[in-house]
């Protein structure tokens, strides 16, 4: 029997709301990758009392925000770059680098396509594949590797695959780049989520290779989308003089310069999102493993990516049938082209999640 579906997309929050009779705020925000544990108490409290540092212009280099995150990261400041969000970021080192030729692993995030549209810039895709759980063999990825190209960029944990490189396969890559004069950009948007930090984030590797960017954000771990905060680390001097240079004064808020400083030292904040994300990720991941007509892909970030193998059910089904729920997913449709049976959600509250499985299963029988 054919289904009916409707083409909303995860943030086209007024239309759900319209279309469905939903309110926003009874929604469920499976597709936003967001922390579901939102802003501390001891946050609240904190910046509360903060409102008045937006009378004043902050201080343009950032001293005590970079210094914060440099403990947070185990970096020097002089290692740090603030940014209006990772967006900015990527978007500043893509204009900066202007890439005779790009690489992209994917599928992925497509803002760092549409950047490298925007200026103009040639790319092509290294693509993980499904028959490898989109798992990388850094060895095919380095054989690719040539003169030609003078931008890799990788997101780790990869969005929306889930999937991620240890470190190790991480310096071989690298290793190989700096042969060809290669940039790295590597987006770590979701590695504070990952069952094992140590061994997926990468900003150990800038002291030892300048070839390497490490792009991350509050957005996802720190539930702060709306507060457009992210930095940069490299060991890289000269790219980050230019991008001194280049970016626009006072890009980053001093309402977001202090909530950051306060954010990266709320630790307690910071233990019991890990341990909720980790919690969650291996119930559900033993959860849908053990459901008939889907398949899914081992998550190393604080979400997970799902093929429905039921014939005439689809990402685009589903989300239809969930979002009557007030649960909406993300049909992962855009990334997979040809192919409509992906879909990819987060780990909310345990009680959310239960019923996510519970609408998943009955979507399936
Ligand atoms: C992989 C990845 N990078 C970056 C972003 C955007 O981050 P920011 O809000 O810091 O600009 C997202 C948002 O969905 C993302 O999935």
């Amino acid at each position: 029997m054919a289904e009916t579906v409707h083409n909303f997309h995860g943030s086209d929050l007024e239309q759900i709301e319209a279309y469905y009779g939903i309110r926003r705020e009874d929604i469920i925000r499976f597709g936003a990758n967001v922390n579901p544990l939102g802003l501390s108490e001891t946050f609240r409290r904190k910046m509360a009392k903060e409102l008045d540092v937006i009378t004043s212009y902050p201080d343009r280099e950032y001293k005590k925000l970079r210094e914060a995150i440099g403990r947070y990261c185990e970096v020097t400041a002089p290692f740090v770059l603030v940014g209006n969000g990772s967006t900015e970021l990527l978007s500043l080192i893509i204009r900066l680098c202007r890439p005779g030729g790009a690489l992209i692993l994917g599928p992925t995030y497509s803002e760092y396509e549409r950047e490298l549209l925007l200026c103009g810039r040639p790319f092509q895709y290294f693509m993980l594949q499904e028959a490898e759980d989109f798992m990388l063999d850094e060895n095919s990825l380095t054989e690719k590797l040539d003169a030609t190209i003078s931008l890799l960029i990788l997101c780790n944990p990869n969005n929306p695959t889930s999937s991620a490189i240890n470190i190790r396969q991480m310096e071989s890559v690298v290793k190989t780049c700096r042969k060809y004069d290669i940039l790295v950009m590597v987006d770590e948007t979701y590695v504070e989520f990952s069952p094992d930090y140590e061994q997926t984030s990468s900003i150990p590797l800038t002291s030892v290779y300048d070839n390497l960017v490490i792009i991350r954000g509050v957005s996802k771990f720190f539930a702060a989308p709306g507060l457009r905060l992210g930095y940069a680390v490299t060991g890289n001097t000269a790219l980050l003089q230019h991008a001194h240079e280049r970016q626009n004064p006072w890009a980053v808020s001093s309402l977001a310069d202090m909530a950051g400083q306060l954010l990266f030292s709320d630790t307690e904040h910071i233990q019991k999102t890990k341990e909720l994300i980790q919690s969650e990720r291996r119930r559900m991941w033993h959860l849908f493993s053990a459901m008939d007509g889907i398949k899914v892909y081992r998550p190393q970030a604080n979400f997970m990516l799902a093929r429905i193998l039921k014939e005439g059910r689809s990402g685009a089904g589903l989300f239809e049938n969930a979002i009557r729920r007030g649960l909406m997913i993300r049909d992962c449709s855009s990334f997979f082209s040809s192919d409509h049976t992906y879909f990819r959600f987060c780990f909310m509250l345990p009680e959310d999640n239960q019923r996510l499985a519970d609408c998943v299963r009955e979507y399936l029988h």
